[in-house]
């Protein structure tokens, strides 16, 4: 049982309010919109798992490949140059992917510690069980937050070289300006020898992208419609799940794919002692997961200030992990 100290419980409310807020500030925007980041309840990280083991759902199975066949490739990119260093990982979730290279580095005898960084403290949690059997060598410090929060406190307990990992395609959950913006505020965090390295969706064929989120199990569905649930429970809501419904778009040239919720109906939902109105078909803009070229990419890196060292690629080459180091 948790026994909660007088902080937990301010966190916990401080927590609700800026969820709160947030929620509020979303729906009353023109167009509605949600963030994506309050996706992952405990719910909400389950069914990423289930997404993550779907075949529709490419992203991992590519990822996967490259982290299992190629951390030698990784590991001679990040010019470790037999020296301690911090592994970093923002959004690591149940570092399914991760898991191998820190496994690889272990095997051959570097000085490491391991830092998840994730706003869920349900998967840390999960994640700290899993890797206390599967490495028990492995230092891991679990940092529960914002990336940027838990950034600054990493540069309060590591004076190591920092290889910071964002996998995943997360970067593709921001619009291209803010990835931009994103990566430079890494940049401006980190010190000449640290490397940042962080994985792609590349465009490819329109269909194959439209299908992983577009799953006929619904399951991409059931996700999106998870957060409503969550606003329901944490927030005192009234959404009714059946008045809404979930739509997926992609475009191949700007290589946005953006998932929505449709309301079916006109209505009105109370959410933290206000009332929100809905008309029949207004949209929620859920989330995007914006796709890139190579070419995109490396100006991406060049403009946040890194210099861009590797792409490393899968077998079929739908995905990156662009390596970029800071000189
Ligand atoms: C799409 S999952 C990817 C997990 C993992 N990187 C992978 O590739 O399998 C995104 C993860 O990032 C976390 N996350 C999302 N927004 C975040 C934020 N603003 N700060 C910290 N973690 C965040 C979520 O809780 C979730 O575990």
């Amino acid at each position: 049982m948790k026994i909660h100290l007088d902080e937990d419980l301010s966190n916990d409310n401080t927590a609700k309010s800026d969820f709160c807020t947030d929620v509020l500030k979303g729906l009353k925007h023109n167009p509605k919109k949600l963030s994506s980041k309050y996706f992952y309840d405990k719910q909400g990280d389950k069914l990423f798992q289930k997404i993550m083991d779907m075949p529709e759902y490419y992203l991992t199975n590519c990822e996967l490949d490259i982290f299992k066949n190629k951390s030698n490739e990784i590991t001679q990119n990040l010019q470790l140059e037999n020296q301690p260093f911090d592994v970093i990982e923002l959004g690591s979730g149940d570092a399914t992917k991760s898991k191998h290279l820190l496994n690889f580095l272990k095997k051959n005898s570097f000085d490491f510690n391991y830092m998840p960084i994730d706003i869920s403290g349900n998967i840390l949690h999960e994640l700290q069980k899993d890797l206390a059997t599967e490495m028990p060598d492995l230092t891991v410090i679990p940092l529960e937050g914002e990336y940027f929060e838990m950034l600054e406190k990493v540069s309060g307990i590591s004076t190591r070289k920092k290889v910071v990992l964002f996998l995943g395609a997360n970067i593709g959950n921001m619009t291209k300006k803010e990835a931009l913006q994103f990566c430079a505020e890494i940049r401006s965090r980190l010190n000449a020898g640290d490397v940042l390295l962080i994985g792609f969706d590349l465009k490819k064929n329109p269909h194959i992208i439209l299908k992983a989120y577009n799953d006929p199990a619904g399951i991409t569905a059931a996700f999106n419609l998870n957060l409503l649930t969550r606003i329901n429970r944490e927030l005192d809501a009234d959404f009714n799940i059946e008045n809404f419904r979930h739509y997926q778009s992609y475009e191949p040239d700007s290589g946005a794919c953006r998932s929505f919720l449709i309301s079916l109906q006109a209505q009105t939902v109370n959410i933290c002692d206000e009332k929100i109105l809905f008309d029949e078909n207004e949209l929620i803009d859920m989330e995007v997961s914006q796709k890139y070229s190579i070419e995109e990419i490396a100006k991406m890196g060049q403009s946040a200030g890194f210099h861009v060292v590797e792409n490393i690629y899968d077998s079929k080459k739908w995905f990156v992990d662009s390596i970029w180091h800071v000189i």
